[in-house]
């Protein structure tokens, strides 16, 4: 595969999405709109990635890392003006630069692949990616000969009455030779309806010099829609969630609904894993296989083994072993890790805590702060106590312990291996291996008391 580096615009403000956040920086399918493209671009073969900020350039290069490197565009004098700002970053680079907008997220792997192939194999110094837009509006116009030659690309409020019918558009996308792009830049003036300098430009400066310029048809012009406001966000978000769940059906995932499955993009999961409706697996979340998810289950950054069984669950920043049971209503809360064979009931909660293998929290339980063994049952309604208004303290419970319902364990404590406690206790001391503990007062019985009390 031939490689190639990009050059993603970023640096507008988005005024119609109405928000603090920069623009690229606004999430489809769980993901920022800048880090879509930057992913669909190193699949396609971009050995870098050159993002220009302007408007929250700090706060894109915090959200998106080391997966580019960034230019400062000062002031938007349009997207010629934001190339042009590469430079000194891009000297000495030969071969293709591909441009790309950071609004685009609907963009493949496949389309940028076949895009590039397609302009080194035209030999063209130039070429820009096109689509036959229902909706035409605010687009850039591709104006080409009778023979099919493209001239030159038409800015919508520069163009003619006849040049406002063609339908065809500039994607926003390209492909250059590195020289001929920077010598061509230098060329473009600021002499239009906008007073900006205009990228597409440079395809009719190069073909005026009589170099070959090139245009590829994407076959669904819906991988190219730019994002400019919230309703179009939505209408990306839709197609991409659509994208995900199909891909998941055709690896051998089950999904009962896939109008009310919603997926983030990064999200993984095993082979014959079925999903009920009313779920989101959001983030990092990754689904080993032969698991049934749902209904309604939320999982986010999570890391799920094999034959997991959820329902009515939230699960975030947590992992949870193979064959664990989760629900119903139970929040499994960050730093949480649930040994194989778990069982977590009804009315669970569960934080900051190791559960051993085969362990059973069965029903109505608080566990924060616990390191517990591996087959402990927890009775009904027990509780950690771990917060003494100031400081969070561990509760350690070894294993094959078994603890009475509705009994409180007030930490820092440590209840040993094989360990019983009493009912209703509220144990505030350590508990030895293998001890019965009983913290909870001693039941009276008063006899004939009713009588006595007429
Ligand atoms: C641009 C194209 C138009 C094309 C359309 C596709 C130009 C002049 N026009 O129009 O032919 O049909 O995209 O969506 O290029 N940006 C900067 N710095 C600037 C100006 C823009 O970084 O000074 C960035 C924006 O943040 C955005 C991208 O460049 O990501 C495109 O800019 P935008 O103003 O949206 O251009 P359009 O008018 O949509
Ligand atoms: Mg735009």
């Amino acid at each position: 595969m031939l490689d190639f580096i990009t050059v993603i615009l970023a640096a507008g403000k988005g005024t119609r999405m109405k928000s603090k956040l920069p623009k690229v920086l606004h999430c489809a399918a769980g993901k920022p709109m800048l880090q879509h493209v930057i992913d669909a671009a190193d699949t396609a073969g971009a050995r870098r990635n050159i993002v220009v900020t302007g408007f929250g350039g700090e706060t894109v290069r915090k959200t998106i890392g080391d997966s580019a490197e960034y230019v400062e565009q000062r002031e938007q004098l349009g997207t010629g003006h934001a190339v042009l700002q590469t430079k000194e970053l891009l000297a000495g680079e030969r071969g293709t630069i591909m441009v790309l907008c950071g609004d685009t997220p609907l963009l493949t792997a496949e389309l940028l692949a076949r895009f590039h192939e397609e302009h080194v194999q035209a030999g063209a110094k130039a070429t820009v990616l096109t689509a036959i837009m229902p909706n035409a509006k605010g687009y850039g116009r591709v104006v080409r000969r009778a023979s099919g030659e493209v001239l030159k690309i038409v800015e919508h409020k520069d163009a003619t009455p006849e040049e406002l019918e063609i339908r065809e558009v500039n994607a926003g996308i390209y492909c250059f030779d590195a020289e001929a792009l920077f010598s061509a830049l230098e060329r473009v003036t600021n002499d239009n309806a906008q007073g900006e300098y205009y990228l597409p430009d440079v395809l009719g400066i190069l073909r005026d010099t009589g170099e070959k310029i090139w245009a590829v048809v994407a076959d669904n012009y819906e991988c190219t829609l730019g994002i400019n406001s919230r309703s179009q966000l939505a209408v990306a978000e839709r197609i991409l969630r659509k994208r995900k769940v199909e891909e998941l059906m055709a690896d051998g995932v089950t999904i009962i609904d896939p109008k009310t499955t919603f997926v983030d993009a990064d999200v993984r999961i095993g082979m014959d894993t079925t999903i009920y409706p009313f779920t989101l697996l959001e983030g990092d979340t990754v689904i080993g296989e032969d698991c049934c998810i749902g209904p309604h289950v939320r999982f986010r950054n999570a890391v799920v083994g094999d034959g997991v069984r959820a329902h009515y669950a939230y699960v975030h920043d947590a992992e949870i072993d193979g064959g664990a049971d989760l629900g119903q209503f139970t929040h499994i809360r960050p730093d949480t890790h649930i040994g194989e064979n778990v069982k977590i009931g009804n009315f669970v909660e569960v934080k900051n805590s190791e559960i051993g293998a085969g362990s059973k929290l069965p029903h109505l339980s608080y566990i924060g702060d616990c390191d517990m063994g591996t087959g402990v049952n927890m009775g009904c309604g027990t509780i950690t106590v771990n917060y003494d208004g100031k400081t969070k303290f561990r509760t350690v419970i070894g294993n094959n312990a078994f603890i009475g319902c509705n009994s409180n364990l007030v930490a820092p404590v440590a209840v040993g291996d094989g360990a019983y406690i009493g009912a209703g206790s509220t144990i505030t001391r350590d508990v030895p291996p293998n001890t019965l503990s009983v913290a909870r007062a001693r039941q009276k019985d008063i006899e004939g008391w009713k009588d006595k009390r007429k």
